[in-house]
């Protein structure tokens, strides 16, 4: 007979959950980047048929709180690490594509508070939000955490991130840069030599898609928002899609983002 056990019962004489346990024996999810930083590769989602692998942040602020940021698929082992790490009070979508997941996420962490830019807010009116997020980053993580808002397209706006501690800069759809072993993979040749020329990876520049670049009319509050983010100074650049930066965030930022003029 199949004996069921619940993921998140915990196992007499062991102290820990199943769900626990197999974290502790599986590869672990959360990559540990810097002091008080975390990512984890998610599986790849479809993008108008076209396959886009997945990367989320996990921040701990200074309260012990943690800080999720564009959640990639949950699963019982990334679960059970989170809840090694700490409280998941925070699941932050940068921008109205990054919401496939926030639903299971609220579910599985009923504690959690929802935050996005209007846009998100607007695309999942199902969901409750916190206040719509702007340039100014709010009180629960003001310590820990800045952020710049890249707006003047009808098409596409997003919240960009700073981790002070760790000097790293965390960008949503802004900054693509698909590596070349990933599209080779993953990607059929007339998709490799669109994504040349939309400029998505790594070496056609790590910028917005053509679209997108095109869409921004005013450039001026984008431009703001590009000042504040060099400002920073960024060590490190996260991206959701492709390959990140470990060194030199700045220069690598001002390159990917001189399109703004
Ligand atoms: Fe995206």
């Amino acid at each position: 007979m199949k004996i069921l056990l619940a993921e998140n019962i915990i196992i007499p004489g062991l102290g820990r959950t199943q769900g626990e346990l197999r974290a502790r024996m599986a590869k672990p999810l959360l990559q540990s980047i810097a002091s008080g930083i975390w990512i984890a590769e998610g599986s790849d989602v479809s993008f108008h048929g076209f396959p886009y692998p997945t990367r989320m942040v996990i921040i701990k602020l200074s309260d012990g709180d943690l800080w999720v940021w564009s959640p990639v698929e949950l699963s019982e082992v990334l679960r059970a690490e989170l809840n090694c790490l700490g409280p998941v009070r925070h699941l932050v979508s940068p921008n109205k594509l990054h919401h496939l997941f926030l639903s299971s996420w609220r579910d599985c962490f009923p504690r959690s508070r929802l935050w996005g830019p209007a846009s998100t807010i607007g695309k999942r009116p199902d969901l409750t939000f916190e206040r719509a997020l702007t340039d100014e980053p709010p009180a629960a993580w003001r310590r820990d955490i800045d952020q710049a808002w890249f707006r003047g397209s009808p098409f596409l706006d997003e919240i960009v991130f700073f981790h002070r501690e760790s000097g790293t800069a965390v960008f949503g759809d802004l900054v693509q840069a698909f590596g070349e072993e990933y599209l080779r993979k993953r990607w059929k040749p007339w998709q490799r030599r669109l994504a040349q020329w939309l400029g998505i990876t790594a070496r056609s520049g790590a910028r917005a898609p053509l679209d997108v670049r095109l869409s921004f009319i005013d450039r001026r509050l984008a431009r703001q928002a590009r000042s504040k983010v060099l400002n920073w100074r960024p060590e490190r650049v996260i991206v959701a899609h492709g390959e990140w930066q470990r060194h030199d965030g700045a220069s690598f930022l001002a390159r990917s983002l001189s399109w703004l003029g």
